[in-house]
């Protein structure tokens, strides 16, 4: 009989290459809840049982009846915006967050998986950084360090199993370039093929470990799988960092293009540099194998096949 596998944020970035990839596999049955605040609702894949909803609404609750694995993506997760909206920030990452694990309390969920984020090392200095590191600065960051507590009380006390994912820079196909501001890579991708400048905030000194979709995909099915992954938090990134400056100058090297990006002012709560450690997840045998060349190649062609059909403007 196939698993049954309920999606939070099943519109967004992650949980639609998620839904997508469970799809292909074949094995599982998929439902999905969003809200629409920032997905979008062309991208949840065709097969998926798609339900518009809040997950801090209690609504939510009976389609958790009969669910084997939760996949919690849902959340506010612009640093800039947080960082502007504190109270809102609260209300869906942990108001929202404690309402998926209610929700699969209660319904006898196998397991929820559930997004951290790298954000929660932004006041740590040590490089590469282990999972130990907890030094969270932003909004978004406590906000997300607090759903850890939840998830550790709903196992305490419930016997609810968890894994935790800290993603560090995850790119791809479908990542939201709607936002005021969008992912660097997208953000540069579009911005180049319309032959505009594109935007670096502060120097472009800033370093980021990026990691493609699929690299993290794979993890996702040893979640459902492998139970040393049970009630463990891990870090999911490519254990190699770039500059923001560097980035642009690959992306624009293979698009052809000089153009010369323009500098604005930093954005407010971004760390300096992330770096995973990645060996707790690398012990459990999974592995980057998606190196940053063939990534972007990928999601350039994605981005040029969508901005051909209209949809990026
Ligand atoms: N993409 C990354 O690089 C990255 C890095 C670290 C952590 N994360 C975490 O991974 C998760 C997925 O990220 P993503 O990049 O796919 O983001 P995304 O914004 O593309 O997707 C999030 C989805 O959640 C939905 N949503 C927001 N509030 C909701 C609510 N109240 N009820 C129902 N749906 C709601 C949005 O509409 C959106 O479709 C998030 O929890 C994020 O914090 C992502």
């Amino acid at each position: 009989m196939k698993s049954k596998v309920l999606i939070t944020g099943v519109a967004g970035f992650i949980g639609s290459n998620f839904a997508d990839r469970l799809l292909k596999e074949g094995d599982y049955q998929v439902i999905g809840i969003d809200n629409l605040a920032y997905g979008v609702r062309e991208q949840v894949p065709d097969g998926v049982e798609f339900y518009q909803l809040d997950i801090r609404d209690s609504s939510i609750y009976p389609l958790f009846q009969q669910i084997d694995y939760v996949f919690h993506f849902a959340a506010k997760n612009c640093i800039s915006d947080c960082q502007l909206d504190p109270v809102e920030t609260a209300d869906i990452n942990v108001r929202g967050t404690v309402n998926v694990f209610e929700a699969a309390k209660r319904n006898g969920v196998r397991k929820v998986i559930y997004a951290e984020s790298s954000a929660l090392y932004e006041g740590s200095s040590t490089f590469p950084t282990p999972e130990n590191e907890i030094v969270p600065l932003s909004f978004y960051a406590v906000s997300k360090v607090s759903t850890m507590y939840f998830a550790e009380a709903y196992r305490r006390f419930y016997n609810l199993k968890y894994t935790a994912l800290r993603y560090f820079c995850v790119y791809g196909p479908r990542q939201d370039y709607r936002r005021t501001v969008p992912p660097v890579f997208s953000a540069f991708i579009i911005k180049l093929l319309k032959g505009e400048q594109p935007i670096i905030y502060g120097t472009g000194e800033k370093r980021r470990d990026f990691i493609f979709i699929d690299d993290i995909n794979d993890f996702h099915l040893m979640c459902m799988h492998d139970s040393r992954t049970d009630n463990e938090v891990f870090n999911l990134g490519s254990g190699k960092n770039y500059s923001v400056k560097e980035i642009y100058q690959i992306i624009a090297r293979l698009l052809n293009s000089d153009l010369q990006p323009v500098h604005q002012p930093d954005l407010p709560g971004e760390a300096f540099a992330n770096l995973a450690d990645i060996r707790k997840a690398q012990n459990l045998g999974w592995q980057p194998r998606v190196d940053l060349i063939t990534g972007l190649q990928k999601s350039i062609d994605y981005i040029k096949m969508e901005m051909a059909k209209g949809n990026i403007k």
